[in-house]
């Protein structure tokens, strides 16, 4: 049975020159963003929703590196919305901080933001690399955008685990052209090239540590061949998306929509 969430209070701040930091190279990292207690609590939880694989459906995990509906060993992991069947999550140490500080990255109010997770597993030895992307690329091309993710690693998170590589100041250009991994419209992850990659930096976080970043800034996780796990709660938060006059041009949208919808009628 899931324990309780802990009920100390833990609030981090960030300063100014970390907010400048963020607004010249796309991403920030915090050592410091939940207790050690309330990261033992969210392994639970984060166990707890990775153990049925719906292969997309809601209500548990599906494969991100895989098709839709084809199941086999977890490789690269991914529930949705967790704050559905765990609401209690709305109210951690983690998100309230990670609120705060979106905010302030952002230079807008905290109730002026929405926000919605996603967990991802990475496991041991045989854990997936996470393609190259941007994150808009995943997004209604409708819409423009005002958004920080942030990042929480559940499990210290290192290059041989798969920590996050960052392309500094990448979150200055545009959406790149993405497609879906294998060039297969089934499967959910998406790959652009990145192309120069002598500026990427690794940025490993402690468990309980966090990282932030733009939607445009270009970021990836190596495979996991390490006897560790990498168990990480992503949480994105954004102003309410404005439609634009005329929609970005992402097909592999709609072809990621479509192949579903394909796949789930089966
Ligand atoms: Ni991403």
């Amino acid at each position: 049975m899931r324990s309780l969430p802990p009920t100390g209070r833990f609030e981090v701040e960030i300063r100014d020159d970390d907010v400048a930091f963020f607004r010249e190279h796309g991403y920030l990292a915090i050592d410091r963003i939940t207790t050690d207690e309330e990261v033992l609590w969210l392994r639970e939880v984060f166990d707890g929703l990775f153990r049925t694989d719906t292969g997309g459906a809601p209500g548990g995990y599906f494969d991100v590196a895989r098709p839709y509906g084809e199941s086999g060993p977890v490789r690269l992991a991914q529930t949705l919305f967790p704050e559905g069947p765990v609401p209690a999550l709305r109210e951690s140490n983690y998100q309230r901080n990670a609120r705060r500080i979106a905010a302030r990255l952002l230079g807008v109010e905290r109730d002026a933001l929405q926000s919605w997770g996603h967990m991802i597993w990475k496991p041991a030895r045989d854990g997936h690399e996470t393609p190259w992307h941007q994150d808009e690329a995943y997004w209604e091309p409708g819409f423009d955008y005002q958004a920080v993710a942030a990042w929480l690693p559940l499990d210290d998170a290192d290059a041989e685990n798969g920590c996050l590589w960052f392309l500094p100041g990448s979150h200055r250009g545009e959406v790149r052209s993405h497609r879906h991994l294998h060039d297969d419209p089934a499967v959910h992850a998406l790959v652009t090239d990145p192309g120069d990659l002598s500026r990427a930096v690794c940025v490993p976080v402690r468990a309980g540590g966090a990282s932030f970043h733009h939607p445009r800034t270009l970021h990836h996780a190596g495979a996991n061949g390490s006897p560790r796990q990498r168990r990480a709660y992503a949480s994105e938060f954004q102003t309410p998306p404005v439609r634009r006059a005329v929609a970005a041009h992402r097909p592999w949208v709609d072809e990621g929509k479509a192949a579903w919808a394909e796949r789930s009628a089966r």
